[in-house]
């Protein structure tokens, strides 16, 4: 119990108070330590590595968008709309315990690759110009699975990535619906992760909102208000608030 006394109080006590004199100031500084050169050189190269990958990514997206006649920098603005949208969830507090767990900006990334499946789909299908039949509708609906395929892949070959995990999961699953008519698995309200239901709330708002050689832009007004009535049909209902709260944000 005695030694106990003497042990330095939690968060330092009154002698961390203390101005440290006798100790020069550059013997606080990590970056005199041994090692630790070498550590901010990594990071730098590991902060070099990360520009390369997300540059490769945008390429990639914008490739695939390309295909399907939407070249209009569609998974930059998703990227921006998801940012505000998780901002505006963890201001108010929603599903606030699973964001904590996430890398946010290791999330952000990966939802540009939603759509890698698109690569497997025929471009008869992906460039048509109007309406697809159902048949090819089904052949569409394949991009969710392929894009799974595509990044298990990539998983094998790589070593355990986070970024490849959300990756995975938002492809697999931004076209289910709140009450399980979406595809491809048909799984219904919390079952669909958490990356799906917020993917497929600002994906639809941006097909809603841009311009398609068969459709009209919506105006964000009139999109936000479509989105509220899917509200607990095709989307969380626990994100309406916050996609409403951070559509503000989204064309400033
Ligand atoms: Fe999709
Ligand atoms: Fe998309």
């Amino acid at each position: 119990m005695q030694s106990d006394q003497k042990k330095p109080l939690p968060g330092g006590g009154p002698a961390a108070a203390r101005p440290i004199r006798s100790v020069p100031a550059d013997k606080n500084d990590v970056s005199t330590k041994p090692g630790a050169q070498k550590f901010l050189q990594l990071a730098e190269k590991n902060e070099a590595l990360q520009e390369v990958q997300n540059s490769i990514l945008s390429a990639i997206s914008n490739l695939i968008e390309c295909r399907n006649n939407i070249a209009d920098n569609h998974v930059e603005r998703i990227e921006r709309f998801l940012a505000l949208l998780m901002n505006e969830m963890l201001r108010r507090g929603v599903y606030r315990d699973v964001l904590g767990t996430w890398d946010i900006k290791l999330f952000l990334q990966s939802a540009r690759l939603h759509d890698v499946g698109k690569i497997g789909v025929r471009d008869s299908i992906l460039m048509k110009d109007g309406p697809l039949t159902q048949e090819e509708f089904a052949e569409m609906k394949k991009h969710t699975t392929f894009g799974e395929m595509i990044i298990e892949k990539i998983q094998r070959h790589a070593r355990e990535s986070v970024f490849l995990t959300h990756a995975k999961i938002i492809a697999g699953t931004h076209h289910e619906r709140w009450d399980g008519s979406g595809y491809p698995r048909g799984i219904a309200g919390s079952s669909i992760p958490l990356q799906g239901r917020l993917m497929a709330i600002v994906d639809v708002y941006d097909a809603l909102t841009s311009e398609r050689p068969y459709k009209r832009a919506f105006p964000p007004d009139r999109a936000v208000q479509i989105i509220k009535t899917g509200s607990g049909i095709q989307f969380d209902p626990a994100l309406i608030d916050s996609f409403t709260g951070a559509s503000e944000w989204f064309h400033k």
